[in-house]
């Protein structure tokens, strides 16, 4: 079971003056349970291939693969498949339209003809796993925090009981402990068997959580893999925008002068290494 994206290419205002690749050949995988990161610049196609994922957007050329079927447009069978794939806009809190949490976590549960009680446990599970205490329900998403409502987006995506959660810039605006609640959520739904592809700017969250990375720069795909081949990678070839965190720049450099550093380990493992490197020397 996987959401997959093969070389896709998409320009906005297309066959028009303005007419401007926004990718052009871009794949990515994730399986159930995993969790892909997708960083790059500003302008480097981030929002445009999360769109792709929930076919919002349809590719010029390549396919959207989900559970190993093409989601064709126009098809009956894409609007299931859509449905696999939640997406969480980047400030999805500029959409909320309910006066409670309740109404804005089950707004699209509420069209599929379940009972009040169905509706309130569906609303009830999608608050728990996005991290909400029941007493929010009652509460007005507009007078919640920027963490609070962050939760509340998430918990209406989760309510709609999608396989694959597509987040564009989930900590965009959230403070260190917000960041840091957030990620810890997003692993607890990533252990339930949900797959996470998460776009973001922040270079050190991806390193630290993902499975998988894929970078973009002007629309082209430069690197895809692990974290401790993309930091590496990113380590030997610095990507505008993308700032590698101090102590994996250090243990670039490291490497470079020939201490055996994993690059992306914690401070501990470094400082072994390095003592272990000056004890040869
Ligand atoms: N609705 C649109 N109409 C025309 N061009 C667009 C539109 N949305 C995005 N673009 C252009 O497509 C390219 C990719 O934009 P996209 O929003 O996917 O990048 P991004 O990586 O998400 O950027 P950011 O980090 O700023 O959110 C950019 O050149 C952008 O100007
Ligand atoms: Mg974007």
């Amino acid at each position: 079971m996987s959401l997959t994206a093969e070389k896709i290419t998409y320009s906005y205002n297309e066959g028009t003056a303005a007419e401007r690749p926004a990718l052009r050949g871009v794949s990515v995988f994730v399986g159930r349970g995993g969790w892909v990161s997708v960083v790059g610049h500003t302008g480097s196609g981030k929002s445009t291939l999360a769109q792709h994922l929930n076919l919002l957007l349809t590719p010029k050329s390549g396919k959207i693969e989900i559970d190993g079927k093409t989601a064709v447009p126009g098809s009956s069978g894409a609007r299931e498949l859509r449905r696999k794939v939640g997406l969480v806009f980047q400030y999805p809190e500029t959409q909320f339209f309910a006066e409670t949490v309740r109404e804005e976590i089950g707004f699209a549960p509420s069209n599929w003809g379940l009972k009040k009680d169905e509706l309130e446990d569906c609303v009830r599970a999608a608050a728990a796993a996005a991290g909400l205490t029941p007493e929010v329900l009652e509460s007005n998403p507009f007078r919640l925090s920027g963490g609070q409502r962050r939760r509340v987006a998430i918990a209406s995506v989760i309510a709609m009981k999608p396989d694959y959660l597509v987040l564009d810039e989930p900590t965009a605006g959230l403070d260190a402990a917000g960041v840091r609640d957030l990620t810890r959520m997003l692993n607890e739904i990533r252990a339930g068997g949900l797959a996470v592809v998460q776009v973001t700017h922040d270079l050190k969250s991806a390193l630290e959580h993902s499975d998988m990375m894929l970078v973009l720069e002007k629309g082209r795909e430069i690197y895809a893999g692990t974290p401790e081949e993309t930091a590496s990678y990113l380590a030997e070839h610095p990507v505008k925008g993308l700032v590698l965190p101090p102590l994996v720049r250090f243990a670039g450099r490291m490497r470079q002068s020939g201490f055996d550093i994993p690059i992306i380990s914690g401070i501990p493992a470094m400082l072994g290494a390095l003592s272990e490197g000056a004890r040869r020397i």
